[in-house]
């Protein structure tokens, strides 16, 4: 702002369908949520499928994920394509029917209210809410083998959502893949950027899935510019296109003065983010 330039935030760009083929969240996402079952699958060192070999079966690992938005969605495909069965939740109920359409079972909690807030992102629970999302989810959670959360709250700390008392329930050898960890972590366990065992479960804090698969993480982000260039120029191209409602949205600083449309974010970044 200082310097008097205008300056475009990427993570302001809206969410919808004509801002998509631009949208850096949805891309990264798409690739971290991804990665991250592999990552799961490598710490957790047994098969996700059931197996019945001449050797001996095993029984197919129960692999649950919180926090169902791009990355979420992908974290289902995948882990499903790798054969485990998949159960998973998100505190916005219009998520429910995609979760099914994925081939998961919706896991329903009654916590009193709905999670939606603007901009199809959730919003902040009341603290009766938070209370009983996390009592319920401990009666369901120390079942699973692997749990990956992704719950995040635009412009504030990740929610809890497994607190310690479920790591301990849970059986010696699972995994927690903490995709929150940056925004301090939906599980006050994690440990950004490190890979920890407590009470014997696993819990993978890494803060950027993308850098691990960095060939596509790049391919997409360069395509997403490639394609924000298209709209951010007037006709003549010597102005930003600001009657574009994306440049307009994602426009954070204009002429030197900090602005935000598209949502209120606290600018200087989700408390507890590094
Ligand atoms: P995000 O990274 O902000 O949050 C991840 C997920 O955590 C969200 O689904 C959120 O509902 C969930 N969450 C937050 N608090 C929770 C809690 N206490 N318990 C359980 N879950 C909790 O979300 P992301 O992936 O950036 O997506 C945001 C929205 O944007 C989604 O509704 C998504 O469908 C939408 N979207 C729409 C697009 C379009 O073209 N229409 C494109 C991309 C995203």
């Amino acid at each position: 702002a200082e310097t008097g330039v205008n300056a475009l935030a990427l993570e302001l760009i809206p969410r919808t369908s004509r801002a998509q083929s631009m949208d850096v969240l949805s891309s990264q996402a798409g690739v971290a949520g991804y990665r991250a079952v592999l990552e799961a699958a490598a710490n957790y060192g047994r098969f996700f499928p059931m197996m019945m070999t001449s050797a001996g079966s095993v029984k197919a690992c129960k692999f649950c994920i919180l926090g169902v938005g791009v990355a979420g969605l992908q974290a289902i495909a995948t882990a499903r394509k790798l054969g485990a069965i998949v159960e998973a939740y998100d505190v916005r109920p219009e998520v429910r029917d995609q979760i099914i359409s994925l081939g998961a079972k919706p896991i329903d909690l009654d916590i009193g209210e709905s999670g939606s807030g603007t901009g199809g992102y959730a919003k902040e629970l009341s603290e009766e809410a938070k209370r009983k999302q996390q009592e319920q989810l401990a009666q369901k959670l120390k079942s699973f083998d692997i749990i990956l959360t992704t719950a995040n709250i635009p412009g504030r700390k990740s929610p809890t959502l497994i607190v310690e008392d479920v790591v301990k329930g849970m059986r010696a050898g699972s995994v927690i893949v903490d995709m929150a960890a940056a925004n301090g972590g939906n599980c006050p366990l994690t440990e950004a950027d490190k890979v920890v065992t407590k009470h014997g479960v696993k819990l993978v804090g890494i803060t950027n899935f993308p850098a691990l698969c960095p060939t596509d993480a790049s391919h997409f982000f360069a395509q997403n510019m490639v394609n924000l260039l298209d709209v951010l120029w007037n006709k003549e191209r010597t102005e930003l296109a600001l009657a574009d409602d994306i440049v307009a949205a994602a426009q954070l600083v204009k002429k030197g003065k900090v602005i935000s449309l598209a949502l209120n974010f606290d600018h200087t970044g989700p408390q507890g983010a590094k």
